[in-house]
């Protein structure tokens, strides 16, 4: 199973597996990553499961559609490597992918 780390606001890191087919949002919250706040559950609507994707990684996902590329002109510590986890699907390419959960997420 594909794994991906997690790199935390406070230095940690954290080594998840995650299904192909499953969202890095759904993953880190089942194993309850902290900073990941998921408040619409996956509807790219709330802009509260921002992470930052490496770059190598980024440039193999889909361009983010229209709702979440607004989302993502209004969080906190937006870079050129945003994306909405809930919008990010495990694939067996992004094996090995590291993300950075950002310190402050939208509020809700
Ligand atoms: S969980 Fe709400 S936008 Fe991702």
């Amino acid at each position: 199973m594909p794994t991906v780390r997690f790199l935390l606001p406070d230095g940690a890191e954290r080594a998840l597996e995650v299904p192909v087919g499953v969202s890095l949002m759904e993953a880190a919250r089942q194993d309850g990553i902290e900073g990941i706040v998921a408040e619409c559950g996956g509807g790219a609507i709330c802009g509260t499961c921002h992470v930052h994707i490496q770059k190598e990684c980024f440039d193999l996902l889909e361009p983010a559609g229209m709702a979440e590329a607004a989302l993502l002109q209004i969080v906190p510590d937006a870079s050129e490597t945003s994306r909405l986890s809930c919008q990010v699907i495990m694939t067996d390419e992004l094996a090995d992918m590291c993300v950075r959960v950002p310190a402050e997420q939208l509020t809700v």
